[in-house]
């Protein structure tokens, strides 16, 4: 049974939301976190009933000893260019005894294009747990959905603040709340076996779809919508680019299957909430 699990990156985004899902479940009977700073977000966590610890995830023998009895490490951390203390993090978790370990992937899928510097070593990642037999999960979820008011998102210049959208036009992207990918995650850990990526999205829209949705609660947006998205990203460089702007949204890349989530949170209602 996956019913521990200690989540490194536990502080903020979606660390703090699989905390927060695990502490609600009674399944988990332990529910740990690390972190490298202390900060008010873990004196929260501790308040739910979370083992808290603040570590330096440079040394691996600390890590070790912090991984040990616990059946699930999930870690959100550092992927980007040099992966040797993720790799690190992932042999003290396989000394430590851990059955599964969920790395860092949380948006499109890494083969689209491995070249991506933040992308290939996510690649290396999995293909290392491979090599030394530690199960994993993990999940490609689109773009978070709390991006959406993010200027300069996946290619886009989309500001909200200043009412100019330039964006692809009717190409449709998978967009997805933390807290949902958080929750299918600690669903799906209670029946994993072997390993597995899954692939969900809580909502699929396009950028013109969802300009459109604020502009009917914040007035109209100077707009200008890229029509040549096909011919431009056909010799594709950024997969966000090619999610959106060929039409791969996460559900549909070989064909695979797209994991049903229970009530997700869309775009319609989270724009709901940030704006009534
Ligand atoms: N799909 C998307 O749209 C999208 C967008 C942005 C990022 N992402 C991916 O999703 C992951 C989580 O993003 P998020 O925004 O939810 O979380 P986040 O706020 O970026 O980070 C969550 C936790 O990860 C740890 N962390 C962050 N940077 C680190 C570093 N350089 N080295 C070690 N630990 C680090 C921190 O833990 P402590 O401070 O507690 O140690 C932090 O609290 C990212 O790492 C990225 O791979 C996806």
């Amino acid at each position: 049974m996956l019913d521990s699990i200690l989540v490194i990156g536990g502080s903020a985004g979606i660390g703090k939301y699989i905390v927060l899902e695990a502490l609600s479940d009674p399944y988990f009977k332990k529910v740990g976190v690390l972190s490298r700073k202390h900060s008010v977000s873990l004196d929260e966590l501790v308040s739910l009933g979370a083992n808290v610890n603040v570590i330096d995830y440079n040394n691996s023998q600390l890590l070790e000893s912090h991984m040990t009895g616990y059946k699930v490490v999930v870690a959100i951390h550092n992927t980007f260019g040099d992966i040797k203390d993720a790799l690190a993090m992932i042999d003290a978790a396989k000394k430590a005894g851990v059955s599964r370990f969920v790395p860092n992937v949380w948006g499109v899928d890494y083969e689209v294009n491995s070249i991506i510097p933040w992308l290939g070593p996510r690649l290396q990642i999995r293909q290392h747990l491979e090599k030394i037999q530690l199960n994993y999960t993990e999940i490609i979820l689109g773009i978070f959905m709390e991006n959406i008011t993010r200027s300069g998102i996946s290619g886009c210049n989309i500001s909200f603040e200043n009412k100019i959208a330039i964006f692809y036009g009717d190409c449709p992207a998978s967009w997805t709340h933390r807290k949902d990918g958080a929750k299918f995650l600690v669903h799906k850990l209670k029946t994993e076996t072997g390993n597995n990526t899954y692939r969900i999205e809580g909502d699929r829209k396009s950028f013109r779809d969802i300009v459109e949705m604020v502009e009917q609660r914040i007035g109209t947006f100077e707009k200008t919508a890229t029509d040549n998205v096909l011919e431009k990203y056909n010799n594709v460089q950024d997969p966000f680019d090619c999610m959106a702007g060929l039409g791969k949204a996460v559900s549909n890349p070989n064909g695979q299957v797209l994991q049903p989530l229970s009530s997700p949170i869309t775009v319609e209602s989270w724009l709901n909430d940030l704006y009534e």
